[in-house]
């Protein structure tokens, strides 16, 4: 818990959370293992309905499966229409965060409040064309902003640069009203963007290809880690 309350007042290293999306689905257990022997701060899990995005991933039976194993906290991103439905059944098959898509949802403040409610880091995820102005009126209340730096659906996509603009408003909107607050990049992060994303304001980065591809991904976490 120490390392995580330092890095919010920026005195710490930030997070590094390893999207499994990209791992080996027939010994999820094997590199759930790695994540445990490795750098990593958290570890992702991307849940896709194949409505809110073009893709379908896995539900609660896989994460109960990953949370045995996991000695990380998992860091659940809902790519699912309506997430209001499922949050108490995310919790339990064992999330330790939720978020949620800012485009998934009516009542954003219901959604966060249940959040947290049920005992979870609550965090909003936005689509790149989602302008961070539109967290103004619930900024406070985060503990977690995503950024999505791909359009969500896939893994290995191409980085979109207009991201340091979302990171430096983002830090903006947040400096007053919420300093403490994680923020999280996701899609298409590397050992080559990361320092900037980290000098623009990033403090958690999420990474799968850049991982999971890697000869050695023990080695590409620490990387990430690694990096000032
Ligand atoms: C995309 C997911 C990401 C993705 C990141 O919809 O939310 O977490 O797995 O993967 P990479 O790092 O491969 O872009
Ligand atoms: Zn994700």
């Amino acid at each position: 818990m120490i390392p995580e309350i330092l890095c919010k007042f920026g005195r710490m290293n930030h997070l590094i959370s390893p999207s499994i999306l990209t791992a080996n689905f027939a010994n999820l257990q094997k590199d759930i293992d790695m994540l445990n022997q490795s750098q990593a701060d958290w570890i992702h899990v991307d849940v896709m309905d194949g409505v809110f995005v073009p893709n379908i991933s896995f539900g609660f039976a896989v994460i109960k499966a990953i949370k045995q194993f996991a000695q990380k906290p998992l860091d659940v991103h809902l790519m699912i229409v309506d997430p209001d439905r499922y949050l108490e059944e995310f919790k339990n098959a064992g999330a330790d965060g939720i978020t949620v898509h800012y485009e998934a949802c009516t009542h954003l403040n219901r959604t966060i409040n249940k959040i947290k409610e049920l005992g979870c880091r609550a965090g909003v995820a936005l689509n790149p064309h989602t302008p961070v102005a539109l967290l103004d009126d619930i900024i406070a209340d985060l503990d977690l902003v995503l950024i999505m730096s791909v359009n969500p659906g896939f893994g290995a996509q191409k980085f979109l640069s207009n991201t340091y603009k979302k990171i430096a408003d983002l830090k903006k909107l947040c400096a007053l009203r919420n300093p403490e607050l994680y923020i999280e990049i996701d899609g298409g992060v590397d050992a080559g963007n990361a320092a900037q994303l980290i000098n623009t304001g990033a403090n958690v980065l999420v990474a799968g290809n850049a991982v999971f591809s890697a000869n050695d991904p023990s080695a590409a976490v620490a990387t990430l880690k690694s990096i000032v």
